[in-house]
C-alpha cells in the first residue's frame, strides 16, 4: 500500500470525552470516528487492524471445525418470547418496531436464531457434533457505554454456538474450544489469562474469561503464581482460616461510638485495626404468590470483616438467597434492629433474622459490631459466648491480595484484566426451554447440549493498546498491526536515489508478502516519524539521502529506543529476521 493512496488522519488532541489510552490514540490515529454514544465508524486504518483480528479468529475457529454462517442483525421478537428474553432481558436489548408494529430485537447474542436453526436442521445424533459461528454486529444498550471500542453499544463479536449429543461430547468439546481459544490469544501476541468465571445457574465449573492483562481493566483478575489457578474476582473462592479461632480474651463492653457510623470510623476511634471489626450488611428476600404479589418478607444479616467487601454473586448463592435478594429498607432494618443503620450487629434484635457470616467473622474473637443503638458498639464481641455459634458460615466475600490459593499452593495475587474472550459450557438451558431435540442413537429425542463462545472482535485492539502504548502512541503486536512496516523516504520528491531505493525496497517486500506501506506523501520527517509512532506501526525503515551515499538504511522498532543502520543489499534478510521475530 502507498499512503497517498490510502487514508490517514492524524490528530493532535484527543476528544475530550476519552477517558483511557486505546479510545485516545484509537481516535487520535484516525482508527475510529465517533457517531454516536458507544457508535463508531471504523476508519480504515482502524478496519485494518479488526480484520487482522477476524483472520486469526476465523483461521483457529475452521482449524478447530467450526463452521460460519451470518446470522440476521435484526431478529423477530418471537424467538426471544420463547426463550423468555425478549421480557427478561433489561433495557440492554434493544427493542424495535417495523411499519407494522411487530416486535423485534437488534442482536445482542444469539443463542436463539441459532438454537431455532438446530432444532430445523440438525435432526439425528449423526449430524452432531456441529459448531456455528459467525463474526457480526452486535448491539447491546449498555447503560455505561465508554472506553470507545471497550465498551460500545454497537461493537463486533465472534459468537460461537457448538451443538452436541451428550453432557460428556459437550464438556469435551468445551475441552477444545478452551485450547482453541488459548492458540487464538497466543498469535493476537498479547499478555492475558485464561480465568476461571462463574457460570451463574448452569452450575460447574466450565466457563473461563480470556483476560487481557492492562492496568485500566474493568475486571479483577486473580491468580496464584505458584500454580496454574486463576479465577476472576466472583469467582474466587476465600479460603478458611488456616489458624483456628482465639479463646475470648476480653469481656463484651458497650462502647459509645459517637457519630462513628461505618467500620473504618469506629477503627480509628478507637484505635483498633479495620481487620478487628465486622460489618453488617442486611438483605431482604421475598415470597410471592400465584399472582406475583409479595405474601411475606424475610430479613437477612449478613457478616462481613469490616475490610472485606462482598461478593453478590457469592451471596447469590446462599440457600435461600439463591432465588433473587434486595438490600432492606430502612423500615425494615427498624422494625428488625431496632436502630437505624450505621450501628447494627447480631446481638440483642427486635425481631428474628437469618444469620450468615462470611468463614472469616466465624473464625473472629474479641470483634466489634454495632450495637443496635445510635453511637454505641460492642467491643470484645466472641461467638458461643456472647452470641450463638452462627449456623450458615459461607464464604461471601471477595478475595483480596496475598489471601491463600484455594489450590494450597500460594497466595493469590490480584491485577486487572480486560475481558475479551469467554468461553461457556450451557447445557440445556436454550435447547429446553425451545424444545430444540434431534433423535438420540437410541431412537428417541434429546434436548442438545450447548456451548456458547464469544470474542470481542473490536474490543480486543483496544485491550492490546491499553496493554501496549506509550506516550508517543500505539505499540501494535505484528499480528494486528494495520500495517506491519512502513518505509519513511526522505525527501523523496527531491531525491531520485531515494526514490528509486524506497520503490524498490517496497515492491521486494510486497512480493516477499510482508504487509508493508510506503510513506510517498512527501511529509517533513518530523511529521511523518509522529505519525507512524501514532499510529503504532512496528518496523520502520528509513531512507535518506545521507545514508544512501554509504549504502545506508535505518530500521528501527517502534519499541527500540535508536535506530541501526543496514547496507541496502542486507536489508532485506535483516528484515526478514525482524519481522519473524
Ligand atoms: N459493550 C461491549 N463492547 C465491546 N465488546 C463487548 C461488549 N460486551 C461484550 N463484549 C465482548 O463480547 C464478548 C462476549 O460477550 P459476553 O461474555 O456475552 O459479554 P458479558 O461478559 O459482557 O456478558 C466479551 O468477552 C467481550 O469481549
Ligand atoms: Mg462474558
Amino acid at each position: 500500500m502507498k499512503a497517498s493512496q490510502f487514508f490517514i488522519s492524524t490528530l493532535k488532541e484527543a476528544p475530550a470525552d476519552a477517558e483511557v489510552a486505546s479510545h485516545r490514540l484509537m481516535t487520535r490515529a484516525g482508527m475510529i470516528k465517533k457517531l454516536g454514544t458507544g457508535i463508531y465508524t471504523f476508519m480504515p486504518m482502524g478496519l485494518r487492524v479488526i480484520q487482522k483480528v477476524e483472520r486469526i479468529v476465523r483461521e483457529e475457529m475452521n482449524q478447530a471445525g467450526a463452521i460460519e454462517l451470518s446470522m440476521p442483525v435484526v431478529q423477530p421478537a418471537e424467538l426471544w418470547q420463547e426463550t423468555g428474553r425478549f421480557d427478561k432481558m433489561g433495557p440492554e436489548l434493544l427493542r424495535i418496531q417495523d411499519r407494522h408494529g411487530r416486535d423485534f430485537i437488534v442482536q445482542p447474542t444469539s443463542e436463539e436464531v441459532v438454537t431455532d436453526i438446530a432444532r430445523q436442521e440438525l435432526r439425528s445424533y449423526k449430524q452432531l457434533p456441529k459448531n456455528f459461528y459467525q463474526i457480526q454486529t452486535k448491539f447491546r444498550d449498555e447503560r455505561r457505554p465508554r472506553f470507545g471500542l471497550m465498551r460500545g453499544r454497537e461493537f463486533i463479536m465472534k459468537d460461537a454456538y457448538r451443538f452436541d449429543c451428550d453432557e460428556a461430547s459437550a464438556k469435551a468439546s468445551y475441552q477444545v474450544m478452551a485450547a482453541t481459544y488459548r492458540r487464538i490469544f497466543d498469535r493476537f501476541g498479547l499478555r492475558y489469562r485464561a480465568v476461571a468465571a462463574d457460570s451463574g445457574a448452569i452450575g460447574g465449573d466450565l466457563s473461563e474469561e480470556f483476560q487481557v492483562v492492562a492496568a485500566t481493566g474493568e475486571d479483577a483478575i486473580v491468580y496464584c503464581p505458584g500454580s496454574d489457578y486463576a479465577a476472576n474476582l466472583e469467582k474466587a473462592e476465600a479460603m478458611a482460616p488456616a489458624v483456628a479461632r482465639l479463646a475470648p480474651g476480653r469481656p463484651m463492653a458497650r462502647t459509645t461510638t459517637p457519630g462513628k457510623s461505618t467500620c473504618a470510623d469506629v477503627a480509628q476511634l478507637l484505635d483498633v485495626p479495620l481487620a478487628s471489626t465486622v460489618k453488617s450488611l442486611v438483605l431482604a428476600t421475598e415470597q410471592l404468590n400465584d399472582a406475583g404479589e409479595v405474601v411475606s418478607c424475610q430479613v437477612w444479616l449478613l457478616l462481613l470483616r469490616g475490610d472485606h467487601d462482598m461478593n453478590e454473586v457469592k451471596v447469590g448463592k446462599v440457600p435461600g438467597l439463591d432465588a433473587g435478594f434486595r438490600f432492606a429498607t430502612v423500615p425494615e432494618i427498624e422494625a428488625h434492629f431496632g436502630s437505624k443503620p450505621g450501628y447494627l450487629g447480631p446481638i440483642g434484635l427486635t425481631l428474628p433474622v437469618k444469620l450468615v457470616a462470611d468463614r472469616e467473622v466465624a473464625a473472629m474473637a474479641d470483634w466489634i459490631c454495632g450495637a443496635n443503638e445510635a453511637d454505641f458498639h460492642f467491643t470484645g464481641v466472641n461467638w458461643g459466648r456472647d452470641l450463638p455459634e452462627p449456623e450458615l458460615v459461607v464464604d461471601i466475600r471477595n478475595v483480596v491480595q496475598g489471601d491463600a490459593s484455594p489450590d494450597g499452593k500460594g497466595l493469590l495475587v490480584i491485577e486487572r484484566g480486560i475481558e475479551v474472550g469467554h468461553v461457556f459450557y450451557l447445557g440445556t438451558k436454550y435447547s429446553q426451554v425451545m424444545n430444540a431435540t434431534f433423535l438420540a442413537e437410541n431412537g428417541k429425542p434429546a434436548p442438545f447440549e450447548m456451548g456458547c463462545y464469544g470474542i470481542g472482535i473490536t474490543r480486543l485492539p483496544a485491550a492490546a493498546i491499553e496493554q501496549n502504548h506509550d506516550e508517543r502512541g500505539i505499540i501494535w503486536p505484528d499480528a494486528i498491526a494495520p500495517f506491519t512496516l512502513v518505509i519513511c523516504p526522505i525527501g523523496m520528491d527531491r531525491s531520485a536515489e531515494v526514490k528509486a531505493a524506497a520503490e524498490s525496497l517496497y515492491g521486494n517486500l510486497l512480493a516477499a508478502g510482508v504487509d508493508v506501506l510506503l510513506d510517498d506523501r512527501g511529509e517533513r520527517p518530523g511529521a511523518m516519524f509522529a505519525d507512524w509512532e501514532l499510529i503504532g506501526v512496528p518496523h520502520r525503515i528509513t531512507i535518506g539521502d545521507k545514508g544512501l551515499k554509504d549504502g545506508l538504511l535505518e530500521y528501527q522498532h517502534r519499541r527500540d529506543t535508536a535506530a541501526t543502520k543496514v547496507t541496502v543489499a542486507d536489508a532485506p534478510d535483516f528484515l526478514k529476521v525482524r519481522l519473524a521475530a
